[in-house]
């Protein structure tokens, strides 16, 4: 058997996400080895569940950094040292420097809760549904230099209900980002997914659209 995926995970907060690939990885669906988990806020609720679960933790303030530059050099020197295949951004809440997004690239991606391109940035759910929208979701894409703006790999879509708020949408979508996060990695692990230039490949071929998400779990072509 091939060895599993070495990802490091790099969080801000709650930890739902980690939590979906530390219980995957457990029941043997996610062929991965979480290396690290790294965070910006030392007081994330992430850092005490990977802790539970026997990963590494770190964790650094940019307040004691002179610059991004710096915090992020220091941030990739610990993840570097622990060998990951994957950069995993899991509710990681700060920007990163074109450096360390350039030489991660092609291994490293976002979940971001919106059906990119549409609504990059924050509060997603409350812009969505300003804007009338029928449908909302969330996507994995590979990190480029342009914030939430690198090639798209997968998506899952959620409809927007008659009385919805932002807090009722994040908790509907909240269990579909964990399944598409797991999903998404899992392809990813087989070997199945890849980037070449700003191209997600899928089998070996360029993805002409994200893949969706399906009931059972699975990543799929086409609507
Ligand atoms: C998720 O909604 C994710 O899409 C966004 O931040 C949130 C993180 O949640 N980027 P959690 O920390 O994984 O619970």
């Amino acid at each position: 058997m091939a060895s599993p995926l070495r990802i490091a995970v790099l969080v801000s907060g709650r930890g739902s996400n980690l939590q979906a690939l530390i219980d995957a990885g457990r029941a043997g669906t996610l062929a991965v080895e979480t290396v690290l988990v790294a965070s910006d806020r030392p007081q994330a609720e992430a850092l005490p569940r990977a802790a539970a679960a026997g990963i590494a933790t770190f964790a650094l303030e940019r307040a004691g950094f002179p610059d991004r530059r710096a915090f992020d050099e220091a941030l990739f020197a610990e993840v570097a040292a622990h060998a990951p295949d994957l950069v995993v951004l899991a509710g990681f809440m700060r920007v990163l420097g074109a450096a360390a997004v350039t030489r991660w690239h092609g291994r490293m991606i976002n979940i971001h809760p919106s059906l990119l391109p549409a609504y990059r940035g924050l509060d997603t759910h409350a812009r969505a549904l300003a804007a009338g929208e029928a449908a909302h979701g969330a996507s994995v894409h590979f990190v480029t230099t342009e914030l939430d703006g690198g090639p798209v790999i997968a998506q899952a879509r959620i409809a927007i209900l008659p009385g919805d708020t932002p807090d009722r949408v994040a908790a509907r979508l909240l269990p579909e980002e964990h399944r598409l996060l797991v999903a998404t990695i899992g392809l990813i692990a087989a070997g199945r997914i890849t980037l070449a230039g700003e191209r997600v490949q899928f089998d070996g071929a360029s993805l002409a659209a994200p893949l969706v998400l399906r009931p059972d779990g699975s990543l799929a072509t086409g609507a």
